[in-house]
């Protein structure tokens, strides 16, 4: 029997105390190991729980669980850096293994948490804490660890991809799908978190920690989120075989006379069609992974939720529980310092949409912008618009500072009358 500490019992924590409850005899029959929960953390005890859990399990002082001599393992589902941090570092001391969802936590303190269960000689298990309820964390953590990881994109943040599919699919403008998501329950009041590409840092960070075993903190990520999308934008991609999808990127990039950098971001980005991630919809996730011997991976599911979150701290519970019994863990994480790419270094192709006046010598003035400053145009399209012409043009790949250099001289230009909108591009060069 492994006695389980529950720190918080709110969506997640609820499920899983469910799940124990539904699952325990068949998880005992198939693991011999029968999870037992001890006592349970929450904030407030009077709060009306959709699961059942026995009064006297019920405390409000979180410490007193972790320190329990009759906890065996503990799970910290409360969220946030403290008192989740202080909690999860005595517990460890202690020997006690954990298992987190807190994607905050790791993001800013995880080298500092793979070092304590390291000394402690504990299991530190975070499956939930990137991308809900799918499997990414373990395939990293063990099944990919020899492989030699090229590039992991992920889309990671529910929200703004139920957002996006509802403004490509029915023509949505991006406030009314907001007000959606946040109707369903997708969205928080304050949506920040989601919209503006925080939610999708976090993971990036810890999927870049992990596909690179460097330390990437959520403060490394550049981010860019999905406010200034539009459904001109959504058109033109359309219109040029794209979709747009917020994704979260982190790769290795080689660097000539120097150690590899690991460039991590998340920002809108035109993905083409045939892409698999192109097809990612609604509320799905779904990450991405280039390895050099295994070709293309994805991994698909549902990236939050109670139940699938619940799923996926079961899953690490049992581990932590059948590790105890053996008396042994898993595999120690150790990250070392890698230089981060800074994004204007990052090269990618780019889309740029640009209204400017219809007279001769305009196409001739705008190329040699980008002639400047080496950006090559790979195509470009053109049309009549009231007061001038819309100009489409794709970039081959280029320096995001090269680009940005363009984008600085093409607005010094009389003949631009607006800079509408500039994205990257993945997959197409
Ligand atoms: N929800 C998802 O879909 C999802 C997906 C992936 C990862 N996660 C991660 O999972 C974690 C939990 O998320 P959640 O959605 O379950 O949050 P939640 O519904 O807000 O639940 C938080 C729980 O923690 C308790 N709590 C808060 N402060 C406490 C304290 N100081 N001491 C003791 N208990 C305390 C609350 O008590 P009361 O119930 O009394 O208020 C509540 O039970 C977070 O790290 C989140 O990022 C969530």
């Amino acid at each position: 029997m492994v006695r389980v500490g529950l720190l918080g019992c709110g969506n997640v924590g609820g499920a899983l105390v469910q799940l124990i409850a539904d699952r325990g005899h068949e998880i005992e029959a198939r693991t011999g190991v029968r999870l037992e929960l001890a006592k349970v953390a929450v904030r407030s005890i009077a709060r009306k729980r959709p699961v059942h859990i026995d009064e006297e399990l019920l405390t409000h002082d979180a410490a007193e669980v972790v320190s329990d001599p009759g906890v065996d393992v503990v799970v910290e589902v409360i969220g946030g850096v403290e008192p989740a941090r202080e909690l999860i570092l005595t517990a460890l001391a202690a020997g006690k293994p954990v298992v987190t969802a807190n994607k905050e936590l790791l993001a800013n303190h995880g080298a500092e948490l793979f070092e304590a269960a390291s000394a402690g000689g504990v299991d530190l298990l975070f499956e939930a804490a990137v991308a809900g309820g799918i499997p990414i964390v373990r395939p990293l953590r063990e099944s990919l660890v020899g492989e030699e990881i090229r590039r992991v994109i992920g889309i990671v943040n529910g929200t703004t991809n139920f957002i996006l599919t509802q403004m490509t699919e029915h023509g949505t403008s991006y406030a009314e799908a907001l007000a959606e998501a946040q109707q369903l329950g997708y969205a928080e009041r304050d949506p920040a978190a989601d919209v503006e590409g925080f939610d999708a840092g976090a993971k990036a960070a810890i999927l870049g920690s992990l596909a690179f075993g460097a330390k990437v903190v959520a403060g490394d990520v550049y981010h860019e989120g999905i406010s200034n999308v539009s459904t001109t934008d959504i058109d033109f991609a359309k219109r040029l075989g794209y979709v747009i999808k917020l994704l979260a990127i982190t790769e290795l990039v080689e660097v000539p006379d120097g150690p590899a950098e690991v460039a991590v971001r998340v920002h809108p980005t035109m993905v083409p069609v045939s892409h698999p991630l192109a097809g990612v919809r609604d509320s799905f996730n779904a990450v991405f992974v280039e390895g050099a011997a295994v070709g293309d991976l994805m991994f698909y599911g549902r990236g939050a939720g109670g139940d699938p979150t619940g799923s996926a701290v079961l899953g690490d519970l049992i581990d932590a529980a059948t590790n105890l019994r053996k008396g042994t863990h898993a595999e120690v994480i150790s990250l070392v310092r890698r230089p981060i790419r800074p994004i204007d270094d990052l090269l990618t192709s780019y889309y740029v949409n640009l209204d400017v006046v219809d007279r001769p010598g305009v196409l001739r003035a705008i190329a040699e912008v980008f002639e400047r400053h080496g950006v090559s145009i790979r195509s470009m399209e053109q049309e009549d618009t009231d007061d001038g012409a819309r100009l489409i043009l794709i970039t081959h790949e280029a320096r995001e500072a090269s680009v940005q250099a363009t984008l600085g001289d093409l607005r010094e230009l009389d003949v631009i009358l607006n800079i509408t909108s500039v994205l990257r591009v993945v997959g197409s060069d």
